[in-house]
Parts: C-alpha cells; structure tokens; sequence
C-alpha cells in the first residue's frame, strides 16, 4: 500500500547525468539498427547532450548479420566526428554478440570499451551454445568482459545472474529497462538486480528519439534506485 505513495524523482530534474558518460549508444549512422543517417546521428548527440551527458562512447553492433568490421566502424566513427560540432567528447567501442562468429573477432583487433572492457551481448530468448567458454575467451586474451543489459535476456534466472557474478562477470544496466521501455519483465528483473547490488555500469542503449526521449525525459525513481543509478554514474567515469 505505501509504495503507491513513495515519492518519484525526475532522473533529468535531479541533474545526476550532467558531465556524465554513456557507455553504450547506437549513434553511429548506417551500421546496425541504430541511427539511419548523419541526421539522425546529430540528433541523438543533441539529445544526449541536453540530457546532460559529457562523454559518449558509440557502440554499433558487431555480429553475423551485422558486419562491420574494427577499420570499417572506425572510418564511419572519423566522418562523424568530422561534422559534429557539439560539447560532448565522442569515443569508439562496439558492442559483440556472443554467436559463432565471435572468437575470430577476438582476434580481429576488437574495439574495446575504455582500457579493457569489451561490450558483449546474447540473444533475448536462448543462452549462446557455449556462453561460459566464450566469455572465458575474452579474459584468456586480456579483456575484461562486460555484460550488456542482463534484465534483456529472458532465459536467465537468479541462478544465471548469481554464477556470472560469482564468476567476477560485470553487468551493465539499461537506464531505460527502470521505466519499462523494453516492457515489464526486464524492468521488474532490472529493479531486482540493482537491489541485489549487481550492476557495475549503466548505458542508455539509444536506437532512435521517438518513445524513447520522451520516456526518459520523464524517468523518475524512488530515493533508492536514484542513488544508485547516481554511483553506476560515477563508477562510468572510471571506465
Ligand atoms: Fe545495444
């Protein structure tokens, strides 16, 4: 009964994203599902940039149906850079689906997500067929795996997202999975594992403005998850 009337916070009245960086962003125009032309790029920039973010780093797809390539990601990331004129300081990752192709991109010259972090992902509804193999893969040669939005993946129990943890696996949160953008189960698993403790970093995972800007300019949470949501910002700094 009280939770009906604790008290929400506006994420963007609360002013925890100013200066802040997003480490995970479909920017990038005509490389994956993400933004479709330079246009649309710019735009995305200027929203993210009005929302108060400081530091953006572009994460395209990399996978089987989607094939870009380490160089051909970095000539189109240059373009951009070339014609944008914003405040936001603009850096290049990938994000990775863990599918059969992605041992060979290891050792592709893969783009990495600040120091050592590599952006890796599965499919929604089934588990790779060797997840574990493939993750211990990626520290075998030197990178430190990151896990894309695990509220997403609807296989994955409490069990699942225990032994990654256990396992020293870092998990990174959809900002918007809290206003159930994505719909309810991701963000009622969302809620649960930032009560658990389990996120280590957060991303906007932007696409396009449409919904998706108007639901997160009126995102609120309870006193809690903002705090949280506020120290996964901080822990982005150090990425
Ligand atoms: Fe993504």
């Amino acid at each position: 009964m009280f939770s009906l009337f604790r008290k929400r916070y506006s994420v963007l009245a609360s002013e925890i994203l100013k200066g802040k960086t997003d480490v995970h962003a479909h920017i990038l125009s005509g490389v994956d599902d993400g933004a479709r032309d330079t246009q649309q790029s710019l735009e995305l920039l200027q929203f993210l940039e009005q929302m108060g973010y400081r530091t953006l780093w572009l994460t395209p797809h990399v996978m089987e149906d989607v094939r870009n390539t380490t160089e051909s990601l970095r000539k189109c990331f240059e373009s951009l850079v070339s014609v944008y004129q914003g405040v936001c300081q603009l850096h290049l990752a990938a994000e990775y689906m863990l599918d059969a192709g992605f041992e060979n991109k290891l050792d592709a010259d893969p783009l990495l997500l600040g120091k050592e972090h590599l952006l890796v992902e599965t499919s929604y509804f089934s588990p790779p067929v060797n997840l574990d193999g493939m993750l211990k893969s990626v520290w075998e040669k030197g990178y430190r795996p990151l896990i894309a939005h695990p509220e997403r993946y609807e296989y994955m129990g409490e069990e699942d997202y225990k032994n990654l943890k256990r396992k020293g696996y870092e998990f990174q949160l959809n900002i918007m999975s809290l206003s159930g953008y994505y719909g309810r189960r991701p963000k009622a698993v969302a809620e649960q594992l930032m009560e658990w403790g389990m996120y280590d970093y957060v991303g906007t995972d932007i696409h396009h403005l449409d919904v998706y800007q108007d639901m997160f300019e009126k995102l609120s949470l309870g006193k809690e998850q903002l705090m949280t949501l506020e120290h996964l910002l901080t822990r982005n700094e150090s990425i």
